[in-house]
């Protein structure tokens, strides 16, 4: 076994979801996915593709109807995306992992900003990348970039950045002239930008005008070193169906395609049928889980603000709370302590970098908002209890 892989740090959410095994009355927050079920249709058309014997192979790219239903989504919201940048992959992870294979050799350097979903980390690590972590600071609970640095760090020398904008787990979003100072700057060093958007389109601001958070899609041009990284999972309440896609220059989606064959071959058929459903209809989807996970953001955050030693900032995207505990500061053992002590399930910071050490991340995506004001009042009691 390669030692890389000994050496890969198990999920500490899982740690703490392991404390909680056996225990039915442990209000669980700790995972990043909400607790509703994919809409009928969308179930329907895949309940249907597999009536009809869709049991077989698709392209290595996708169905091409899926392919076009995908370009023409991403159209209307950042103008135009030709099908031929569109790769579809099993899910947003598979799709991070092909672009990372598909960029890196052993011994490149890797920017990242953190903190960020260990996933995201770990992958370059997994293909014997180096790491150079760009880190954002806290100011008042919220997680600020230093653009400076960042433009910085980023040199001849650096292969890839990868950037989670609108970030899990902190909510942070670039801003359009950030995104623009950066690609300007990787367009002079030759750096790939992998842009993980997973989330933006959970934004709750109303300063875009088309409602998602700042893409590179909308300023980039189809030739750029940009790779996007997309999701069903999200947007569309597709956890578990694993499929995403990747937003690709023209010129390797060809080459790309060779590479899904190593890795899955394709998305199974039944389940891309699924997402084309998702696409025609969705109007009918996302705005509601966008609205519904604004009240929930509104309705946990002040409850959590309120709280003594809380610092929090209100999250402009994404699905998660970020916070810090004052005198809390070993957030794992925190975070076992409060499934043992309190029944609430939240995860640990450090699992995102150890510098989020004394952090701990709530999502917020509960089909019934009274569980949230349920799980601050255990925490409450719990606090009040120290
Ligand atoms: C930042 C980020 N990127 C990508 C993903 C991948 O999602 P999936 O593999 O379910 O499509 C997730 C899932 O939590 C995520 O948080």
């Amino acid at each position: 076994m390669r030692q890389v892989i000994l050496d890969l740090e198990e999920s500490k959410i899982r740690e703490v979801a392991n404390a909680g095994i056996g225990r039915s009355d442990v209000l669980a927050f700790w995972f990043g996915e909400g607790d509703e079920v994919t809409p009928d249709f969308v179930r329907q058309a895949a309940i249907d593709s597999l009536q009809k014997g869709e049991t077989f192979y698709s392209h290595n790219l996708g169905l091409p109807e899926l392919r076009a239903a995908i370009a023409l989504h991403l159209s209307r919201l950042h103008g135009t995306v030709a099908p031929d940048r569109i790769a579809v992959t099993s899910g947003g992870v598979n799709a991070l992992m092909i672009a990372m294979q598909a960029l890196l050799e052993a011994g490149d350097e890797v920017a990242i900003v953190t903190p960020v979903w260990p996933n995201l980390t770990a992958q370059p690590l997994i293909l014997g990348a180096r790491l150079k972590p760009i880190p954002l600071k806290p100011v008042s609970g919220a997680w600020t970039l230093d653009l400076e640095a960042l433009l910085a760090a980023v040199t001849p020398a650096t292969k890839v950045l990868i950037l989670n904008a609108p970030s899990n787990p902190t909510g942070w979003t670039l801003t359009r002239a950030e995104q623009q100072r950066i690609l300007d700057h990787c367009r002079q060093t030759g750096t790939w930008i992998v842009a993980d958007e997973v989330y933006s389109q959970l934004y709750y601001e109303s300063d875009t005008p088309n409602g998602c958070a700042p893409s590179f899609l909308d300023i980039a041009s189809s030739e750029d070193r940009l790779v996007v990284v997309h999701s069903f999972s999200k947007s569309f309440l597709m956890t578990g169906w694993r499929l995403g896609w990747l937003v690709l220059p023209s010129a390797i989606t060809h080459d790309v395609g060779k590479l899904i064959e190593f890795n899955t071959s394709c998305a199974s058929v039944f389940t891309q049928r699924a997402g084309v459903a998702a696409l025609q209809r969705a109007g009918e989807i996302t705005p509601r889980v966008v609205a519904h996970l604004k009240t929930c953001r509104d309705t946990l955050v002040p409850l959590l603000q309120a709280l003594p030693g809380v610092e929090l900032a209100k999250p402009a995207a994404g699905m998660y709370a970020f916070f810090r505990l004052a005198g809390h500061d070993d957030s794992l053992a925190t975070a076992k302590r409060l499934v043992r002590e309190a029944g609430l399930g939240l995860a640990p910071g450090e699992a995102f970098v150890p510098e989020a050490q004394g952090w701990l991340r709530w999502c917020f995506a509960s089909r019934d908002p009274q569980r949230l004001v349920l799980g601050v009042e255990r925490l409450r009691k719990w606090l009040g209890s120290k």
